[in-house]
């Protein structure tokens, strides 16, 4: 090759590897912002993790086939049962693999079998459309919001009782409300306050607010997102949601509560804000964490 030309090629090459680095580097920060949000989605990296599991049970099998084709010169019929547990496996293995929390390991080996027997009993097709409605109406918003239904305990309706103002009357609201114990239970102890819970699931709102007609109680229950509140209107705000969600919660009451007001969570705690209270946890009753608002 001419030395003109050679220069020519490795200017060429030169050009196109700082390219190919300048489009790696831009390309990097997308790719892990893409990546962070699937991670924040349990039920997009949920689909993944049964998707990979797949591709590697498919792997594996046509290896296995392959391998005793070329040195056995026979053929391999799996069980479709040990398919599926296979599945069941792979899939729980790699939610392990992703980081994803304990239960998920769980739901992953449970789902591949769950499928599989549902597609022996041959269910009509009702009973699906049922089990769908009833799981929506039940966890609506969940696989969003990451605060599932979970009732809290007597024990911890009495501590919050106790925690309230007692000198003067309040507007107490425990936000995700479910079927409505605790604002019911304070609404009892305290009749000279107003007791309201919020909840954003529709059947749990429906039962809570059916229960407060028939017991006759003074606690009010609305069907919505708390998100969509004006928490200036409340002098103590009871949560019980989930990890995920206390950040957001904590920016929305720091701006807008007033000055005294009670946040008081229970379990979660809001990272990076020290509590001005704790109430210790047993067995039956996880930590209180309580803020008063400066
Ligand atoms: C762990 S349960 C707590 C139920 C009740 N507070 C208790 O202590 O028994 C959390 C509830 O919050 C509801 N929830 C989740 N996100 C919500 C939102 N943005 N607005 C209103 N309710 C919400 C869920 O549907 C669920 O019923």
């Amino acid at each position: 090759m001419q030395p003109s030309l050679k220069k020519h090629a490795l200017a060429q090459h030169l050009l196109n590897s700082c390219v190919e680095r300048n489009f790696r580097q831009q390309a990097k920060p997308y790719i892990k912002r893409i990546f962070q949000r699937i991670t924040q989605v349990p039920v997009l990296l949920a689909v993944i993790a049964q998707t990979i599991a797949l591709f590697a049970v498919l792997a594996i099998v046509k290896l296995i086939s392959l391998l005793a084709i070329t040195y056995f010169n026979g053929v391999i019929n799996y069980p479709f049962f040990l398919l599926v547990c296979m599945q069941a496996l792979m899939a729980s293995l790699v939610s392990y693999s992703l980081g994803m929390a304990s239960w998920w390991r769980a739901i992953h080996f449970i789902f591949p079998l769950a499928v599989w027997l549902m597609c022996l009993w041959q269910l009509p097709n009702q009973i699906y459309l049922a089990g769908l409605i009833l799981s929506f109406s039940v966890f609506w918003s969940t696989f969003r919001s990451q605060v599932p239904f979970f009732p809290s305990r007597p024990i911890v309706w009495q501590r919050l009782a106790k925690l309230m103002p007692q000198a003067r009357s309040v507007r107490l609201i425990d936000i995700g409300s479910g079927l409505g114990d605790v604002a019911m239970h304070i609404a009892k102890l305290r009749p000279d306050s107003q007791i309201e819970g919020i909840e954003v699931a529709p059947l749990p709102w429906l039962v809570s607010y059916l229960r407060a007609k028939l017991q006759r109680s003074n606690a009010i229950f609305k069907l919505g997102d708390y998100r969509s509140l004006n928490f200036a209107h409340y002098d103590v705000i009871f949560a019980y949601l989930s990890p995920v969600a206390m950040p957001a919660l904590w920016q929305k009451a720091s701006q807008e509560m007033r000055s005294g007001s009670l946040l008081i969570s229970l379990e979660f705690d809001i990272p990076g804000v020290a509590s001005s209270l704790r109430i210790a946890g047993s067995k039956n009753a996880p930590m209180l964490y309580v803020w008063k608002l400066p």
